[in-house]
């Protein structure tokens, strides 16, 4: 039962507490039997027992649950350098989108990847991920746009869960633009997600949520209606990419359909939040891809206040957001989502567990969830998301394995 001695700080909320409740234990230590929290205390108490054990150095860190991104576009080729030149010059990203750029010219650059290329890449991202503490990572498909292309990125997903580093969720996003050889038969392209595309991922087991784009340049309130409730019946709960360029009923909608989150969310209305509370839907803050596209924040104060949970991510993608880096999106959200550090430590913990329907295994340190674990550089959950400069992460356990770091 290995453990882990000289915490500085250890800093986490709980599955069942209030959003901004984080508890904190000083000079601490932890002990894990397998991949499970077996202990947690001040390392004056650890009992007997345990002193003999193998154990690893903390060095005064902080110790918070290992980082959840619970919603990212995780595998794409190329990327859109072009494009943010661009609306550096004031282009804007629907502009951009309308005329074949956007998501389709990376379906172009997905589409020209064999499967043993785009692992290789996600690999790579997966070990710089890992360096920030991240142990959980929701990934979409959505840049393939065709039954073959859409299969070989949820294959490449099944592949990394092979992987120690990060435990992955997979996403259906056929739903992410109307590829061009479909663009003016929508319906018929919607008929292929429904019949051909989920029929094979549900048989197959490819992915546990499926998720839809609406907006004006992409799917409407009723085509994601068909899908959702399609993806439904054979088992995959939605998820939505909705009111992020302007208010479209987007988060209603994802009350109606039973989402387990709603994603984005800069334009949602009132009615809105109150339908997310009603049905108990999680909402997602993109705070790296608000900044990128220069739209104005999501106000997660208003969400927060009325009972709706708000976790946060970097919605890592090549057009709105090219960062997988969750503590810069956790920064974000204290200074333009209004929400205190503990609220995003919970964000990007507990929260986002919600968000994966994952709550009871992960997401916070307590006896009997996974000895799942970021160690800092730094004093507090304040003090670190305070100093965003660098990345503060030391070391990274996953499922009580170290899997970055040297202790
Ligand atoms: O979450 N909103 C839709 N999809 C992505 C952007 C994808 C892209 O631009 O490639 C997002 O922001
Ligand atoms: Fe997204």
């Amino acid at each position: 039962m290995p453990v882990l001695k000289n915490i500085g700080v250890l800093s986490s909320g709980t599955t069942s507490g209030p959003q901004g409740q984080v508890y904190s234990i000083s000079d601490a230590a932890l002990v894990w039997r397998d991949e499970t929290i077996a202990w947690i205390g001040a390392e004056r108490d650890l009992p007997e027992q345990f002193a003999s054990e193998k154990s690893f150095d903390a060095k005064g860190a902080l110790v918070v649950p290992g980082l959840i991104d619970c919603h990212t576009h995780l595998a794409f080729g190329g990327w859109r350098c072009d494009e943010f030149v661009q609306r550096c010059l004031g282009r804007s990203y629907s502009d951009i989108a309308m005329a074949g750029g956007g998501i389709l010219s990376t379906v172009k650059a997905t589409r020209a990847l064999s499967k043993s290329e785009l692992l290789e890449r996600c690999v790579g991202f997966l070990k710089e991920i890992s360096t920030f503490g991240v142990t959980t990572l929701e990934a979409k498909s959505g840049y393939g746009l065709d039954v073959a292309s859409e299969i070989k990125i949820l294959e490449v997903y099944r592949e990394l869960q092979k992987r120690p580093e990060i435990q992955l969720m997979p996403t259906l996003l056929a739903a992410h633009a109307i590829p061009t050889e479909f663009k003016s038969k929508r319906g018929k392209y919607i008929a292929l997600i429904v019949d051909e595309l989920l029929p094979r991922v549900a048989a197959e087991r490819l992915a546990v949520f499926c998720d839809v784009f609406v907006d004006a340049v992409a799917f409407s309130n009723d085509e994601a209606r068909i899908i959702l409730q399609a993806a439904n019946k054979v088992g995959l709960r939605a998820k939505l990419h909705v009111d992020q360029l302007a208010d479209t009923g987007g988060a209603s909608l994802a009350a109606e359909l039973g989402a387990i989150s709603a994603d984005h969310l800069e334009f949602i209305s009132d009615m809105g939040i109150q339908a997310l509370r009603q049905k108990g839907v999680v909402a997602v803050s993109l705070p790296l891809a608000s900044l990128f596209t220069r739209q104005s924040p999501l106000d997660a104060r208003r969400l927060l206040e009325q009972g709706v949970p708000v976790a946060v991510a970097t919605d890592f993608n090549p057009g709105s957001a090219p960062s997988f880096n969750l503590p810069l999106a956790m920064m974000l959200a204290c200074t333009m989502n209004r929400m205190s550090p503990a609220e995003v430590l919970n964000g990007a913990t507990i929260v986002a567990a919600r968000a994966l329907g994952l709550h009871a295994d992960i997401g916070s340190i307590e006896v009997g969830k996974r000895a799942d674990l970021a160690l800092l550089s730094a004093s507090s959950v304040d003090q670190w998301l305070y100093n965003f400069g660098s990345n503060a992460c030391r070391a990274t356990f996953k499922n009580g394995s170290l899997v970055y770091g040297a202790l």
